[in-house]
């Protein structure tokens, strides 16, 4: 089968590779008809090279029609329609009975100190060949899928593996009180589709971005914008200003570890300022400074007493946090892979009638997954107005 390859920094090729086969009676083997690229394979294109290997099958957004099936995967049958989990997950375990899917302890990757395995993502991960691909071995089959009803397009469903879970939970852990608002940081497709979900909730929504057809995007569906590269360092007080002075009830965090330039970087060095100097010499020398500028500005913009979201992945252990500040301004910090079947049956009945978070048209551009090397190219430098991308295989 034809399959979307990692080889190095920004060299992502598509391969033809043997066919998975079912290795154990909870497989099942799914053709995929679409499967999307996503923001978090960004970090596998540039910053998580150490972890992967030469020829690992990235994508973890498939959906498609189940095409074998081993003996023990409950009521899952060849010919379903099905989306996956971007986790893997037994649903039996503790975590699962408790719905913390992204813990489950039948596939939590141990030797790494890890949650649940997760498709295409890293040896951090179970090194799981991902959904990039004409088919996909699907392990723990009985709990990782989604069926979906036949007759609307992929486009409809695809979203249920990441983008509309991870952008409900999202939403959720901001614990947005009644009437009040929400800054989403970064408006690719996750904090795109976190506003849509706030507006859809009757909330104040101000998303914040840096490229023109994001904010448009969000702009169009009623949230308000503010330009990052209209503000340097003063972005906390711009928001302010919007907010009674006080800074909004809570802030979403859909930016992640590319995060472009470092605009509260003077808060950082504030906050570094405050540590004893042998630590904060070490702290302002470590490049984490500008991988958490949009966590910074998380920190700078909520108002005291309020609660961070954090959806955007951070890699790195030593990345310093400005606990001090976090501490006095009493925030609630909430954050974690979203655990997608969870939201599942809250979502599915927004996706049976008359669309109303605008998944129709939310990808920007349909691919033959042949073309995923250039697909990742736009995708990366926000070129072609690319935000949500999906491969045909
Ligand atoms: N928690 C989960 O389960 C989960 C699931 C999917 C994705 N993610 C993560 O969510 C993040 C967003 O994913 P995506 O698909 O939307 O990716 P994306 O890369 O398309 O979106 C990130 C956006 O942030 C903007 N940005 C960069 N620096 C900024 C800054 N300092 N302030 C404000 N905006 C800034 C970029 O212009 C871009 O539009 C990624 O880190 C991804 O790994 C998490
Ligand atoms: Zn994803
Ligand atoms: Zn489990």
């Amino acid at each position: 089968m034809r399959a979307v390859t990692w080889h190095g920094v920004r060299d992502v090729r598509v391969d033809t590779v043997p066919d998975p086969v079912i290795e154990e009676p909870t497989d099942a083997i799914v053709r995929i008809t679409t499967t999307n690229i996503c923001g978090s394979d960004l970090h596998l294109y540039e910053t998580l090279g150490p972890f992967m290997r030469a020829g690992d099958i990235i994508g973890h957004e498939p959906m498609g029609i189940v095409e074998e099936v081993g003996s023990d995967v409950g009521d899952l049958k060849v010919g379903d329609r099905v989306v996956m989990p971007f986790q893997i997950s037994c649903g039996h375990c503790f975590m699962c009975d408790q719905q913390l899917y992204t813990q489950c302890e039948t596939t939590q990757v141990r030797e790494q100190g890890m949650g649940a395995a997760l498709f295409g993502y890293t040896k951090l991960y179970g090194e799981v060949p991902g959904g990039q691909a004409d088919y996909l071995r699907v392990p723990q089959a009985q709990f990782t899928h989604i069926k979906v009803p036949e007759g609307p397009p992929d486009a409809r469903f695809v979203y249920l593996s990441d983008v509309l879970p991870t952008a409900w939970q999202a939403v959720a852990y901001a614990d947005i009180p009644a009437g009040g608002t929400v800054v989403v940081l970064g408006l690719g497709p996750i904090g795109d589709m976190a506003c849509r979900i706030a507006l859809h909730q009757g909330k104040r929504v101000i998303g914040i971005d840096l490229v023109p057809e994001r904010l448009q995007r969000v702009a169009a569906r009623g949230a308000e914008t503010v330009n990052l590269h209209d503000h340097g360092n003063d972005l906390g007080d711009a928001i302010r200003a919007m907010t009674q002075g006080r800074g909004p009830d809570s802030v979403i965090d859909a930016v992640g570890m590319e995060a472009h330039g470092s605009p509260v970087a003077r808060m950082a060095q504030k906050v570094a300022g405050l540590l004893p100097s042998s630590i904060s010499a070490p702290v302002m020398s470590k490049a984490g400074i500008d991988r958490l500028a949009a966590l910074y500005s998380a920190i700078d913009i909520v108002r005291r007493g309020g609660t961070i979201s954090l959806s955007g992945v951070y890699g790195g252990m030593a990345d310093p946090m400005p606990l001090l500040t976090m501490f006095d301004k009493q925030l609630q910090l909430r954050m974690g892979q979203a655990n997608v079947k969870r939201w599942v049956p809250d979502i599915l009945p927004l996706l049976l009638d008359d669309d109303p978070l605008g998944v129709d048209d939310f990808a920007t551009h349909r691919l033959p997954l042949e073309q995923a090397p250039h697909a990742y190219d736009i995708f990366q430098k926000k070129a072609d107005g690319a935000v949500k991308i999906l491969l045909t295989p």
